[in-house]
């Protein structure tokens, strides 16, 4: 049994995170030591030397978060080093499971404190501006906890089938042509692709909903056809930013219509910079703004658009003028006098003119009707505005599912879109990080997540990028994005591409059985990721095992993140069968007992653990969703074992239209 209960204080801003009715109560509850000192809501819980703290959506560091502070506060920073407090999106949701597991969603947009063992060890505090609802979860266990928070947050987004292809992206494609090559070495490859990403060039000047007049102007729903015809999709970049340029229409659209976030006299528009230079950032927090902007999706699903992804929307600002003449002033009086500062002080002030606090209190929403100072909202941007486009897409393809997904979000935005986690690196440790940030993110809502595979930042390798791949096979957004100025990542760009060739093709291989788990996921609010210690609670080893992971009820995944290892050690807590999907298309099939064991695991192979009594479906790879054939499913794992396939026909909004079956299989 759980229980959901709201504890309202203060003067909290309505987010629509929860959705369903709980009864509020009004004040602080009787848990973790409530109180309110100074206008901020403290909580404080003391925690036993094996207690786990479970959730954070997308944060730094590990499954368990215990050890670290934790600053939710939607930050832009790409340099996502072990020591940051705050990434992309922010995820007020934990779970402590103690003596008596407790979940906890702090709902107050502005900035939440979780610290979870820094100060003290054995301590958790949790400090929030005491404006705030909080929802207190009880039940028997963590995991019953996590069901019972996506209960009462509403259903998770479902995107399209053809997302659950692979994707190809890098900022650097500018051109028809561009596009094209990559299409078709891809092909020549061999390796399956549904998507090719459009990043910032394919606008003119960095003008949303534009194209680029030179590259794109001349026919461009023919161009997206001609992509279409190979089963590809083309999935265009929008920015939170609007270009502030006259004769810009959309620009002066939202001028003269009043949408758009103002300075503190409420009248005039507040400018940033972001990649077109000074722009202005549609109030998305104003209803009938995000009607306005959400229509302008409009402009590139009639021309045959059917996914975005929505980005720089923390919002990320570079800087605005205040912001620069403060920096020319500081910069003189340096000049003037450089021994009355710091030596160190400089590079600091320079960079801090980027996401600047100082310019999120510059500006101001108009919550259809209640003026809100940007910063007590701040982490909501990325959530409206993603809502913005799934509400625009009900009404421009209400029949049709939009592929959609978002670089800041806050719970609630799962009803809407998915998430990748912005800007990671090439690095081993990010790859170790999406282990842990997959199933926090679930506990959250989105299910619809991955990371960009090979690393977004620096220069990746092969092999990095073959065991980044080994566990985006699994991600259900598998997409390759990487940085103008990088190396070349795209799989085909390596030395025996084959290698990638087979990685890919396992992916579509296990898609059906994927989706199928996503989609329970989704209509049933359960976790897709789940920590080994949410399916085996009483094993102690288990319950602290940080990288391996669970997926659905079927399968366990054991990732390799650490180069030049020829494979690595693995925890079984009960027998398992290790499925190997080799390179020459055959499958092994390897029994092995409960207990810790080495597996070697190669880059050309994809592994994976079948639980005891459990089987799967596979089918024959394809070189994209569409030509999948089900007639060619077979079932690996256990003799007499069962298992349910749910589909449907992957693209109609309406499941009941969808043509939804769920067959049981047997092995
Ligand atoms: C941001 C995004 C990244 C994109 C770049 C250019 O850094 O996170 O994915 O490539 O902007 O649009």
């Amino acid at each position: 049994m759980s229980t959901v209960k709201k504890y309202k204080i203060g003067n909290p801003v309505e987010t629509e995170a929860v959705t369903a009715d709980v009864e509020t109560i009004e004040g602080l509850p009787e848990l973790g030591n409530a109180r309110v000192e100074d206008g901020i809501f403290k909580m404080s819980f003391d925690m036993d030397e094996d207690d786990i703290v479970y959730g954070l959506g997308e944060s730094p560091r590990g499954m368990n978060k215990r050890g670290w502070e934790y600053i939710q506060y939607a930050t832009d920073d790409p340099e996502q080093v072990e020591d940051r407090r705050s990434l992309y999106a922010a995820h007020n949701f934990i779970i402590l499971d103690g003596k008596k597991p407790v979940g906890l969603f702090v709902d107050n947009p502005e900035t939440a404190r979780f610290d979870i063992g820094y100060t003290r060890q054995d301590r958790m505090e949790i400090e929030v501006p005491a404006d705030l609802n909080l929802y207190v979860v009880e039940g028997d266990s963590p995991y019953e906890i996590a069901k019972a928070f996506r209960k009462v947050i509403g259903k998770s987004y479902i995107p399209p089938k053809y997302a659950f292809g692979f994707g190809q992206s890098r900022w650097g494609y500018k051109s028809k042509d561009d596009f094209r090559s990559v299409a078709a070495n891809m092909r020549k490859a061999g390796i399956p692709m549904d998507m090719l990403y459009m990043d910032i060039d394919y606008m003119q000047d960095y003008k949303d909903f534009t194209l680029n007049e030179k590259e794109f102007g001349k026919d461009f729903p023919g161009f997206v056809q001609e992509m279409k015809d190979q089963n590809i999709h083309l999935i265009p970049i929008i920015d939170a930013g609007i270009k502030k340029e006259a004769g810009y229409d959309i620009y002066e659209e939202g001028v003269k219509g009043n949408y758009l976030c103002k300075l503190s006299d409420h009248r005039t528009d507040f400018v940033g910079a972001v990649w077109p230079g000074y722009s202005v950032f549609p109030d998305v927090l104003n209803s009938r703004s995000r009607e306005w902007f959400g229509n302008k999706y409009g402009i590139l699903t009639e021309a045959g658009i059917d996914g975005f992804w929505n980005d720089m929307n923390e919002p990320a600002l570079f800087y605005s003028e205040q912001g620069l003449n403060g920096l020319v002033d500081y910069l003189k009086d340096y000049v003037q006098s450089p021994e009355t500062h710091h030596i160190f002080e400089l590079g600091g002030q320079v960079a801090a003119i980027k996401n600047s606090p100082d310019d999120y209190r510059r500006f101001w929403h108009n919550m259809d009707g209640r003026w809100v100072r940007h910063d007590k909202v701040h982490n909501l941007y990325g959530y409206y505005m993603t809502r913005a486009a799934k509400e625009a897409f009900d009404r421009l393809r209400p029949d049709q599912r939009t592929l959609m997904f978002s670089r800041s979000s806050y719970i609630g935005m799962h009803r809407y879109g998915g998430l990748w986690t912005g800007d990671n690196k090439a690095w081993w440790s990010h790859i170790l990080l999406l282990i842990s940030q997959l199933p926090a993110l679930n506990m959250s809502g989105f299910l619809y997540t991955g990371a960009d595979l090979g690393g977004f930042g620096a220069d990746t390798t092969r092999d990095l990028l073959a065991r980044f791949t080994q566990l985006g096979v699994f991600t259900p957004l598998m997409r390759n994005h990487a940085c103008e100025g990088t190396r070349d990542q795209e799989p085909y760009r390596f030395e025996k591409p084959e290698t990638f060739a087979h990685l890919t093709q396992a992916r579509y291989r296990l898609l059906h059985y994927l989706y199928s788990e996503y989609m329970k996921a989704a209509t049933q609010d359960d976790l897709m990721f789940k920590p080994l210690a949410f399916v085996y609670p009483d094993d102690e080893f288990a319950r602290h095992v940080e990288d391996q992971l669970m997926i659905g009820d079927e399968i366990m995944i054991t990732p390799v993140y650490t180069q030049n290892a020829k494979g690595r050690y693995v925890y079984l807590p009960e027998e398992m069968m290790l499925v190997t999907l080799q390179p020459d298309g055959k499958i092994s099939e390897e029994i092995m007992e409960k207990g810790h064991h080495y597996i070697e695991y190669g880059l050309d192979d994809v592994r994976f653990f079948v639980r005891k009594d459990r089987a799967i479906p596979l089918v024959e790879a394809a070189m994209s969703v569409p030509e999948i054939d089900m007639d060619t499913i077979e079932m690996i794992g256990y003799d007499g074992a069962a298992y349910d396939l749910y589909d449907d026909d992957g693209v109609s909004s309406d499941l009941e239209k969808a043509g939804t079956s769920v067959r049981r299989l047997m092995k």
